[in-house]
């Protein structure tokens, strides 16, 4: 069996998106988290994937058939991807300081390079964390270069020199 450092080390190796994953509480209240495991997963139906740790208290505001918004953030976004993994006593104080709407009436973040929201269609159970299937309903992406995270350290992505 694999031991616990060398997965972490494998895994840290391979590039990721960085997105805040948002939802509007029952009462009204943003709520928003960062997540890298953000993926495509269907063209037909339009269906995309996350996972969330059992322990994130986003999960709870995303049950089957509620709404969900991904905002896939851009290079210029490291300082909102650290505002958004930060553990708050209370959710909502995320959004404080940081410039941010309501969309499709989920939190939304202006700035970012793309968009896209929907419906999580189910939970599959991924061990100590939850794959979040959901169904896209709406999306919008921008030229913006991305914010990328791998080796524990953000970056972008950017092109080879060209071969001699
Ligand atoms: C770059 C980065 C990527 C992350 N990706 C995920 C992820 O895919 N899933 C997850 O559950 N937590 C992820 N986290 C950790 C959560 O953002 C963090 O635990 C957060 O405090 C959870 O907040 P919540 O309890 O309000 O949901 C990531 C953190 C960072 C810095």
């Amino acid at each position: 069996m694999i031991d616990r450092e060398t997965f972490l080390e494998l895994m840290s190796g391979v590039c990721s998106p960085v997105t805040v994953v948002t939802a509007m509480t029952a009462d009204g209240r943003p709520h928003g988290t960062t997540v890298s495991s953000f993926a495509s997963l269907s063209l037909d139906p339009p269906l995309v994937s996350f996972a969330l740790d059992r322990a994130s208290r986003l999960l709870a505001h995303l049950q089957p058939g509620d709404r969900v918004g991904v905002n896939i953030l851009g290079a210029h976004q490291q300082e909102m991807a650290s505002t958004f993994a930060r553990r708050r006593r209370e959710p909502g104080l995320k959004f404080d300081g940081v410039t941010w709407t309501v969309r499709a009436g989920l939190p939304y973040l202006p700035e970012s390079a793309g968009w896209t929201a929907g419906r999580v269609e189910r939970h599959v159970d991924g061990g100590d964390h939850v794959l979040l299937v959901v169904h896209v309903e709406e999306g919008e992406s921008t030229s913006t270069a991305p914010l990328i995270y791998a080796r524990r350290v953000f970056g972008t992505h950017s092109l080879l020199a060209a071969a001699s």
